[in-house]
């Protein structure tokens, strides 16, 4: 059984709005749900009412359900055990060759299916296996996918009594040796050899099993309160995390948790999250608001728990960021194919949750940003003259934007979902496409020679990825300066043909302007126009 937040309010609120008589004292009391704590976009409820089945029920015999609409309706992710590939949602699209990866079109869908999208969740669920079985009610347990890189525990003891976070001198925020034998476990039947042959990718990011090697079945239950110096009752994520300084890493870190939460099938926010880093030092992170898309309450920080015994009720272990063949970064994806509903999803809820809200598309105008940077390397040396070109004539609306720590990352989100065509250098900034709407061109002005990167991850994303196509069109000031290697062109500045450049913004322009989405958002917007000049012509006659 899958546990909801409940929350008990009187009847008498009810019928206040009923227009009743208003009794002084709640006799009435009912059990009602409060729809808004799901705080999931609307058009991702009737899945989520689909993987839970009582929610469904409570919100059709509620009269304040505001999700009646989405009752009825069959959608699915794709890992549901009813869900087949006939009625899942599906955003991909294999237009191109898959350049001998596979040999049907059928496999290359697949293919793409299962290693970037809700068909990852699936197999992942598959693996799942029970490596510490309970037996009585209070016992805990221990499940996880293969090579421990997801598990969740019940009832889960730590002892971090030996950790020495704050007293060494270790600054490496992934040591291996904070849990030895015998300081971690629970209450259940451990299958030892299941358990240890799960080491395969041992690595700080890409499994848990440096944490959870050791182990053991205990004699005691963990929560007995005689063995714990502190007791989280709340579900709990434990996390490993990427660069908190960098966009592209650090959302490879929130993609995989998404995808946890629906390996766990919860999206709740009334959660703890515990940072697995194992340096006393503080974690510098730009992104920190994205965290209110998780949780409501403050990061726990495993500095925080040295030297005390943990145990944790509810525990989940998620996905990490650099997992092998995992989302996102190091990722071979399979050629030809674009459009990931698990990454489209990510965004939407991401937006959703951070009340980030769409204001266009413009009437006429294509909302244009222009990402420039503030570095010693990759600066266009000609950006004025790029941002002239496209103010002459008026058909774009131009922003200009460095996205630095000075500006809040909402106000950045704000202004790339807001963006129909993003032009930058390549650099971490670029990783906003994936906020982009879905009608969006994002134009990474020139790769610097590591092509894969962002022409990837717009292609999970689902946008159009366009980069220069001429070099003898551009110019490099020089070989590149490599701190410590050779030459490079990521260290250096560039400066781009005006007319060449337009041709590609020209491009990026019809293909926003034909975009099945883009065309019915404009209709929407026309729609509610319509609608808005009624209703004042009503007020008027009145
Ligand atoms: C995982 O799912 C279970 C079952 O729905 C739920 O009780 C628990 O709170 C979830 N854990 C987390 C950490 O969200
Ligand atoms: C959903 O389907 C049921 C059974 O077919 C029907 O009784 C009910 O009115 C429908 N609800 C909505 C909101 O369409
Ligand atoms: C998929 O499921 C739907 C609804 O359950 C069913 O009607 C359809 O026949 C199934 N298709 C396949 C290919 O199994
Ligand atoms: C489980 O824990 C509850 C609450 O602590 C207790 O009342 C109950 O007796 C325990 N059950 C067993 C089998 O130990
Ligand atoms: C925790 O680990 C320390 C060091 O190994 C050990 O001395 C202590 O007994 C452990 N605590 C419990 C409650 O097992
Ligand atoms: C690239 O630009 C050069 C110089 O303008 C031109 O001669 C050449 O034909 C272009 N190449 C392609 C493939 O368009």
């Amino acid at each position: 059984m899958r546990q909801r937040n409940f929350r008990f309010i009187c009847k008498i609120a009810q019928m206040v709005r009923l227009g009743f008589i208003v009794m002084t004292v709640c006799i009435n009391i009912t059990i009602a749900y409060e729809w808004t704590w799901l705080k999931l976009p609307r058009k991702h409820i009737s899945y989520h009412f689909n993987t839970n089945p009582q929610l469904k029920t409570m919100c059709a015999e509620d009269i304040s359900c505001p999700y009646k609409d989405c009752i009825n309706e069959t959608k699915c992710w794709g890992y549901e055990p009813f869900c087949n590939s006939s009625i899942h949602i599906s955003h991909l699209n294999c237009p191109g060759d898959s350049e001998r990866w596979t040999k049907t079109k059928e496999e290359q869908f697949n293919k793409f299916w299962i290693t970037a999208d809700f068909g990852m969740i699936s197999e992942r669920l598959q693996e799942m296996t029970t490596l510490c079985k309970p037996v009585d009610e209070n016992d805990s347990s221990l499940q996880c996918v293969k090579y421990l890189r997801y598990c969740q525990a019940k009832n889960i003891y730590f002892n971090f009594s030996s950790a020495n976070i704050l007293s060494g001198n270790d600054r490496n925020r992934y040591r291996e040796d904070i849990i030895k034998p015998g300081q971690v476990g629970g209450h259940c039947q451990l299958d030892v050899n299941i358990l240890k042959s799960q080491g395969e990718h041992k690595s700080p990011l890409q499994s848990w099993y440096a944490e959870l090697e050791h182990y053991t079945s205990l004699e005691f239950y963990p929560l007995d309160s005689k063995h714990c110096d502190l007791i989280l009752d709340k579900p709990t994520y434990l996390i490993k995390l990427d660069a908190g300084v960098n966009m592209y890493h650090h959302f490879c870190d929130f993609i995989n948790l998404y995808a946890s939460q629906h390996l766990n099938n919860s999206f709740s926010t009334d959660v703890n999250i515990i940072m697995w880093d194992t340096s006393p030092m503080p974690y510098g992170d730009f992104f920190k608001i994205t965290w209110k898309a998780f949780t409501d309450h403050p990061i726990i920080a495993l500095k925080d728990l040295d030297g005390k015994n943990v145990c944790i009720k509810d525990a989940v272990f998620p996905l990490l960021a650099r997992m092998r063949f995992g989302l996102y970064y190091n990722m071979p994806l399979i050629p030809g194919c674009h459009g990931s509903s698990l990454v489209k999803t990510f965004s939407e809820h991401i937006l959703h949750r951070l009340n980030i809200l769409q204001t266009g598309p413009l009437r006429e105008q294509i909302r244009v940003t222009f990402l420039v940077r503030n570095t010693q390397y990759r600066n266009i040396l000609n950006q004025v003259e790029l941002w002239s070109a496209l103010k002459t004539g008026g058909e774009y609306e131009v922003t200009v934007v460095d996205f630095n720590r000075n500006m809040p990352f909402e106000e950045q989100l704000a202004i790339s979902h807001n963006t129909d065509i993003f032009i930058g250098i390549h650099g971490a900034g670029l990783t906003h496409l994936l906020f982009q709407p879905d009608w969006a061109v994002v134009i990474e002005i020139y790769n610097c020679e590591d092509p894969g990167c962002y022409y990837d991850l717009a292609r999970l994303r689902g946008i159009k990825y366009m980069t220069w196509e001429n070099k003898s069109k551009m110019t490099q000031e020089d070989e590149g300066h490599h701190p410590t290697l050779r030459a490079h062109a990521k260290f250096t500045n560039f400066a781009f043909d005006v007319n060449e450049f337009m041709r590609l913004i020209h491009i990026a322009t019809q293909h926003v302007r034909n975009h099945p989405a883009y065309l019915t958002a404009q209709k929407d917007i026309a729609d509610r126009t319509v609608k808005y000049n009624s209703r004042n012509i009503i007020k008027d006659e009145l």
